[in-house]
């Protein structure tokens, strides 16, 4: 009887141990078969009744099926177990042999790019690079400059004033007094910089942009040297060779002063919107320096003569690629900056 029972038991066992989905089922049939007060406790409970050699018999069947169905269980269990090992390994499985994506390249602006070539064309020239500080003192910016004290150039409107009298430089031209002082007659030097202006910012003003100053002083030193170097600057700049014309114009440390204009590179000469149909490109302004200038900086002008030129960096670069927005150059918009 107890046999029977026992065999039949042990199978029903064996297959819920294999039919269980979860550990938790199976957990629940150990309890059930094998627990403390589980079947085959109840099961050895009722062998008192019996003879002592069935008592070993049917002892000997109980831990033998007690043994088996705790392997069955254990290996059961191991599959579920194995199982989740793999699950997660798939889960967590990355491909060691896949590429890194990299660092993005930055780039440079493209003022410093124009800045940096221009700097290398005029390096090549054997032309001295000089720096000068963005706050300035009133003196150079303006008075060596021959700049007179009632010059609108002085104006609240366009100079940002510090409180200790000194000027956030609003034009690179003060490092053409620092380049006398320093360099002495005869130098070639450009002066490439940062520049403010009290402006309201529209799309063609900005409080902050850029310039390149630039001077030469030697013994002749004619309108046609100048216009030499500038030709030889603009065949640089754009890549071919540009008609130019000298119109007057005026600023106080030059004299005759100009304006350079270039034959606009986009119609080539009959008129289109971006020269306004005239033509021409109004591209720097230009000129003899000033006797009182070169006076100033501790240069004889009847032994010497120079010329001197400010070169819009911020404008150029618009015209280089098209930017029709002054503000995108200092956004810091790098769906913008990316495209250079
Ligand atoms: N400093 C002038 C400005 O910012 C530009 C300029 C004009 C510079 C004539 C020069 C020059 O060197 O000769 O408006």
């Amino acid at each position: 009887m107890l046999d029977q029972q026992l065999e039949s038991l042990a199978a029903s066992t064996r297959d819920r141990i294999l039919a269980a989905a979860t550990s938790d089922q199976l957990e629940a049939v150990r309890v059930e078969v094998l627990g403390r007060k589980g079947t085959l406790a109840e099961i050895s409970k009722g062998m008192g009744k019996l003879t002592p050699d069935e008592r070993k018999r049917i002892g000997q069947l109980l831990n033998a099926a007690k043994t088996n169905l705790e392997a069955a269980l254990e290996s059961r269990q191991k599959q579920f177990a194995d199982a989740a090992l793999n699950a997660r390994l798939e889960a967590e499985w990355i491909d060691v042999t896949l590429p890194a994506p990299g660092p993005r390249p930055g780039s440079l602006h493209p003022l410093t790019q124009i800045q940096q070539e221009l700097e290398d064309l005029f390096t090549s020239m054997g032309v001295a690079v000089l720096d000068g500080p963005e706050v300035e003192s009133e003196y150079n910016n303006f008075d060596a400059l021959n700049i007179p004290p009632d010059h609108p150039a002085r104006d609240m409107q366009d100079t940002f004033w510090l409180a200790d009298g000194n000027v956030l430089r609003t034009h690179t031209s003060p490092v053409q007094v620092r380049g006398m002082a320093k360099l002495g007659p005869p130098l070639l030097m450009i002066a490439p910089g940062r520049v403010f202006r009290n402006e309201e910012v529209d799309a063609s003003h900005e409080h902050t942009f850029y310039q390149l100053e630039g001077m030469m002083v030697g013994r002749d030193v004619s309108i046609a040297t100048m216009l030499y170097f500038m030709k030889l600057l603009l065949r640089h700049i754009f890549g071919r060779e540009v008609t130019v014309r000298l119109r007057p114009g005026f600023f106080p440390f030059v004299e005759p002063g100009f304006e350079l204009d270039i034959q606009c590179l986009i119609c080539g000469g009959p008129g289109c919107p971006v020269c306004k149909h005239s033509g021409w490109v109004e591209l720097m302004p230009c000129g003899l320096v000033h006797p009182n200038v070169l006076r100033m900086g501790g240069i004889d002008p009847d032994e010497w003569s120079g010329f001197a030129f400010g070169l819009g960096l911020t404008r150029l670069v618009m015209m280089r690629y098209g930017i029709d927005d002054i503000r995108h150059l200092q956004s810091g918009d790098l769906r913008f900056l990316r495209q250079f």
